[in-house]
């Protein structure tokens, strides 16, 4: 089956017991058990809901895994993927992830024995310097969030199962429409269902799909033994949107590429960030590895531009945090999405504190450039 077809028809559709084309939602805490101490499939719904079963099973069909899992939010799925390393071990992640994915690593992880360098990951060379004896997890975000770099996940792995570690890739950005990393080799996939896999803004949602039995196991420990698993109703709300995810990412990938072009020529904008802008090395991966280039982009206004007074006087483009959704939002990383980066990192990293993070919808391409247009004609 094609994507489009196994979002509909993918993995667990209906519900078993009944026939009905639409899984049930179990919203139960325990089952009965008919016998003491027998071997019930469904004891209680930490470990088993047949919701979130269905869902775990759609996920894990799309991203072209064997095995899935779903969690409270994707925060809970990151946890959950890192909580296979421990005390003593070296984690190489990207130097501009997700801010609460670093505030994770940073905070927490490293106060449990675990260290990390953050590189820059599209740049192999940069994860093959950055090995030690004792590296178990190579985690790659890409697109990454907000500057849009793409690492060559293929490229990428290699070096990671050269020295013996996990390739783990962040798939939040790009969504199963556009990207599936365990095709290109990497063990493990994670994202944040809340965004395009949820596709509303209304559910918070993690989910890991990974081929690798053994792992599937250790993960399916954790998911049990931690308890940050996606309730039933949850569960059933992101196999609803799951089924027009094709639809809603291709109009994403749309309004992206039509704005990203129309911003860079922009007498008022400095740079974007769109990987579907030639031109870059980016670009060049991005063609290779992705089938669309996403919704998600950054921009630059030129120097002297009042940043706030652009985002706040928009009237489509909502100011607001998050992505994926039908709605375009806007914000600046600096302020809001990454403010737990301390700011010396953030501009290392290239994060500028004026830098504007757009998740274009799927509105009418015309509304979103009019809106854009007015708020940039003010400045
Ligand atoms: C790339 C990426 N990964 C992980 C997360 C965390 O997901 P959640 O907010 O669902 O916990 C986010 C949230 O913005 C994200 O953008």
């Amino acid at each position: 089956m094609d994507f489009e077809t196994k979002v509909i028809h993918g993995g667990i559709q209906n519900d078993p017991a009944t026939g009905a084309v639409v899984p049930a939602i179990y919203q139960t805490s325990t089952y009965r058990q008919q016998e003491l101490g027998g071997d019930a499939p469904y004891e209680y719904t930490r470990g088993e809901n047949p919701t979130r079963f269905a869902v775990e099973s759609v996920m894990a069909a799309l991203e072209n895994g064997k095995h899935g899992f779903a969690f409270s939010s994707g925060m809970a799925a990151v946890h959950a993927v890192m909580t296979l390393l421990h005390s003593g071990d070296h984690l190489i992640m990207g130097n501009d992830v997700y801010g609460g994915t670093f505030r994770l690593v940073n905070s927490i992880l490293n106060e449990l024995g675990i260290t990390y360098t953050a590189v820059d990951t599209a740049d192999t060379d940069a994860i093959e310097a950055a090995m030690q004896e004792n590296t178990k997890m190579v985690y790659l975000e890409t697109p990454s969030n907000p500057l849009l770099h793409v690492t060559d996940i293929a490229a990428a792995t290699k070096v990671a199962h050269a020295h013996n570690a996990l390739a783990v890739v962040d798939n939040t950005f790009a969504s199963p429409y556009n990207q599936t990393p365990l095709d290109l080799g990497a063990d493990i996939v994670m994202a944040s269902g809340t965004k395009y896999l949820g596709g509303h803004s209304d559910t918070i949602s993690g989910f890991v799909v990974t081929s690798d039995d053994a792992v599937a196991d250790q993960i399916k420990l954790i998911q049990l033994s931690i308890g940050a698993v996606l309730s039933p109703q949850e569960s059933f709300l992101i196999q609803r949107s799951l089924k027009t995810l094709a639809l809603r990412v291709e109009r994403h990938n749309e309004n992206a590429m039509a704005l990203a072009e129309w911003l860079n020529n922009h007498e008022k904008v400095q740079k974007v960030y769109y990987p579907g802008l030639p031109g870059t090395p980016d670009y060049e991966i991005a063609k290779e590895q992705m089938r669309g280039f996403g919704g998600m982009m950054s921009i630059e206004l030129q120097d002297g531009l009042d940043t706030k007074k652009f985002v706040e006087n928009l009237h489509v483009f909502q100011l607001a945090e998050s992505l994926g959704g039908v709605e375009s939002l806007i914000e600046v990383p600096a302020v809001m999405t990454h403010a737990s980066i301390p700011r010396e990192v953030r501009l290392e990293n290239g994060i500028k504190d004026e830098l504007v993070r757009i998740s274009v919808g799927i509105e009418n391409i015309e509304d979103l450039k009019q809106d854009l247009a007015q708020g940039l004609d003010a400045l």
